[in-house]
């Protein structure tokens, strides 16, 4: 493929502006200015650097975020800013979107992408897709607590139960609450349910994916195999 397209499939800018990135001598491949926008290379793997931001090709930005509190998984956010402004320019270019919604208070494993066919696949609740919150709770959680979410709770929106795949408690005002499904303030709503109301949300993991050392506020690109999501070990710079 050549250079020209790959930048522009990447989302470094239209098809002139990533012309220019070349002709000023900004884009290097293993250390080498390329300026030539006719150069080929083989795209998959690629390493490159563009103006010393070192890229990898991605045929499909599938990637996570380690959400902090105070922003919005919404593109048009009302009261903190969006969690794509924690990414660089190009993936908000190409256009990724947050895999479902974390609150603005929750912290934790959000995944993005450009795919929405895998939007779809991932957020449906027929693929039960395993996802685990670590829930810090105003009052101590109990047997009885635990039991109920486990059995399946009624909210206000569906007569049908919803249940919790594992419910475990980890303190004594604190559990690790796993779902497959993804309603709209579900864990908070569950535990309300109970009886109990949560003070502190963070998810653990998606899938098999889980943060590793990944700080606040910092994203890593990830592979689906086999229906399997893992992270790519290649990561953000500053
Ligand atoms: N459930 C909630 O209540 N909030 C989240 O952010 C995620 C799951």
């Amino acid at each position: 493929m050549r250079i020209a397209q790959i930048l522009f499939s990447q989302g470094f800018g239209n098809r002139r502006v990533c012309v220019g990135l070349l002709q000023l001598g900004l884009v290097r491949v293993g250390g080498r200015v390329v300026g030539d926008p006719h150069e080929d290379f083989e795209p998959e793997g690629l390493a490159f650097e563009v103006d010393g931001q070192p890229w990898l090709y991605q045929a499909r930005a599938l990637l996570m975020l380690h959400k902090p509190a105070g922003c919005e998984c919404s593109q048009k956010p009302r009261h903190h800013p969006s969690v794509l402004s924690l990414l660089p320019p190009p993936l908000r270019t190409r256009g990724v979107q947050p895999v479902g919604r974390l609150d603005e208070d929750t912290t934790g494993l959000l995944l993005l992408t450009d795919d929405g066919a895998l939007i779809h696949r991932l957020t449906s609740p027929k693929h039960h897709v395993p996802k685990v919150y670590e829930v810090g709770c105003k009052h101590p959680v109990d047997d009885a607590q635990l039991a109920r979410l486990l059995a399946g709770v009624v909210l206000d929106d569906d007569p049908a139960p919803v249940r919790a795949a594992a419910a475990e408690r980890t303190g004594e005002n604190s559990l690790a609450l796993t779902l497959t499904e993804g309603k709209y303030h579900q864990v908070k709503r569950m535990l309300a349910a109970v009886g109990n109301r949560v003070e502190t949300l963070h998810r653990s993991r998606f899938g098999g994916l889980s943060l590793g050392d990944l700080a606040p506020g910092r994203w890593r690109w990830v592979e689906l195999n086999d229906h399997r999501l893992k992270p790519v070990g290649w990561c953000d710079t500053d």
